[in-house]
Parts: C-alpha cells; sequence; structure tokens
C-alpha cells in the first residue's frame, strides 16, 4: 500500500490549511512533470509579493528536469541536496538584485525576495505542487554557468514538484520524513507583546 505524505503542522492557533500543510519534501515522484499552470500561479504569486518601494528585486532561474539548465542548476547542490533533490520536475533559483542601477545598495533585496519566494511556495502547495528551499548549493557555480552580473546574488534553490510516494525512499529518508515538524512556541519569538 501507498505510503501518503502528511505533515501537517499542530498549530496553538488556527492558520490557513495551505500554510500548515505545506512542508519541505524530500520525497518528488521522478514520474511526474512540471504541473505548468501551478508553476505559471507560483510565479505570478510572487510576482505580486510587497517589496520596498515596489523595487521587485527577485529574479528566478526556471529549470525543468531533463534540461541542461536544471542539470547545471543540480550539479551545484551541495551533496546532502542531491540526494533528493534530482527527482524534483523543476529546480528554480531565487536570486536578489541587490544593488540598484547606479551601484547603490538595495538593503531590503534579501527580505523582499524571500518574501516573494514565501508567497511562490504558498501559491505551490495550494495548487498541489510541493517545495523545498535549498541554501545548500554553490553560489559561485550558478553565478558563472548563467553569466550572472555583479548586481544578482543567488539565494535559494527551489525544488519543486509533485509528492512522491514513502515506499521508494531509504529509511533514513522515510525516517526525517515522518517525524515530526516542531516550531519554539510563538512567546520565545515575541519581544513584547504588550
Ligand atoms: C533559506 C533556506 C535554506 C534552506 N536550506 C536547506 C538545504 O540546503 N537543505 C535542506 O534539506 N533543507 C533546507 N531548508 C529547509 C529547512 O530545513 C526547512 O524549511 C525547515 O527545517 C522547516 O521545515 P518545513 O519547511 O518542513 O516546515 C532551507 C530552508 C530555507 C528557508
Amino acid at each position: 500500500m501507498t505510503q501518503a505524505i502528511d505533515r501537517t503542522a499542530t498549530t496553538d492557533a488556527p492558520i490557513l490549511d495551505v500554510l500548515a500543510e505545506r512542508f519541505s519534501t524530500r520525497v518528488f515522484d521522478p514520474d511526474v512533470a512540471i504541473d505548468e499552470a501551478a508553476l505559471a500561479s507560483a510565479l505570478e504569486a510572487a510576482r505580486w509579493a510587497p517589496s520596498a518601494n515596489n523595487t521587485q528585486p527577485w529574479r528566478f532561474i526556471v529549470t525543468r528536469r531533463g534540461t541542461d539548465a536544471f542539470a547545471t542548476v543540480y550539479d551545484s547542490l551541495r551533496d546532502f541536496n542531491k540526494a533528493w533533490a534530482g527527482d524534483a520536475a523543476a529546480l528554480v533559483v531565487a536570486a536578489a538584485t541587490t544593488t540598484t542601477e547606479d551601484g547603490s545598495p538595495m538593503h531590503f533585496a534579501q527580505y523582499d525576495t524571500g518574501q516573494a519566494v514565501a508567497h511562490f511556495t504558498v501559491q505551490a502547495h495550494a495548487a498541489g505542487l510541493a517545495t523545498h528551499q535549498m541554501g545548500g548549493f554553490d553560489r559561485a557555480a550558478v553565478t558563472s554557468e548563467f553569466n550572472l552580473p555583479e548586481s544578482i546574488t543567488p539565494l535559494t534553490v527551489i525544488a519543486v514538484g509533485a509528492l512522491g510516494s514513502l515506499d521508494d525512499t531509504s529509511d533514513e529518508v522515510r525516517a526525517r520524513e515522518s517525524a515530526p515538524r516542531t516550531r519554539r512556541a510563538i512567546g520565545e519569538s515575541v519581544l513584547v507583546n504588550d
């Protein structure tokens, strides 16, 4: 019997289903191509993220499994990510433009790009796509392979695709994928709540 993966968060206050259900999987279905409509919607959601002065510093490199560009992004991953991310239907590099045309720093570039990626992942999950962001990759390799200018900094690679089955995974991945998801209590993050 196929073991379905459900890692819905147990929350202390109600939150949107899509937020509770989103999690970073390591199990993608290697036989399912990217759902193009869902991917387009995820990118559109990123597009509509707020940003400082509406500067929209985010930039994306979208690669689909089977293409040379996908292989290039995959090759840049650290080994611990290579172990599972190759099954994703798409690997999307999220990058930030960190300076303006005159070379001045854009102080909120990384903050804004993270917010755009949050939009991306939530929209993707709402449309049935699993995602997993990775900081473990070779930024210099992505920069040189895609000829990125100095003003653009790659921040993460997002694995995107259909959720796979636990039946086809190793014991280690199965254990990780079944472990309870945890967060510290919100009281430890709220410094003042007057
Ligand atoms: C900026 C960033 C970098 C991350 N880098 C990696 C990574 O290189 N490899 C990995 O397996 N997970 C990575 N993650 C996933 C986190 O470990 C994961 O989001 C966190 O443990 C919470 O789990 P959840 O997303 O399932 O709620 C990264 C997440 C973010 C936001």
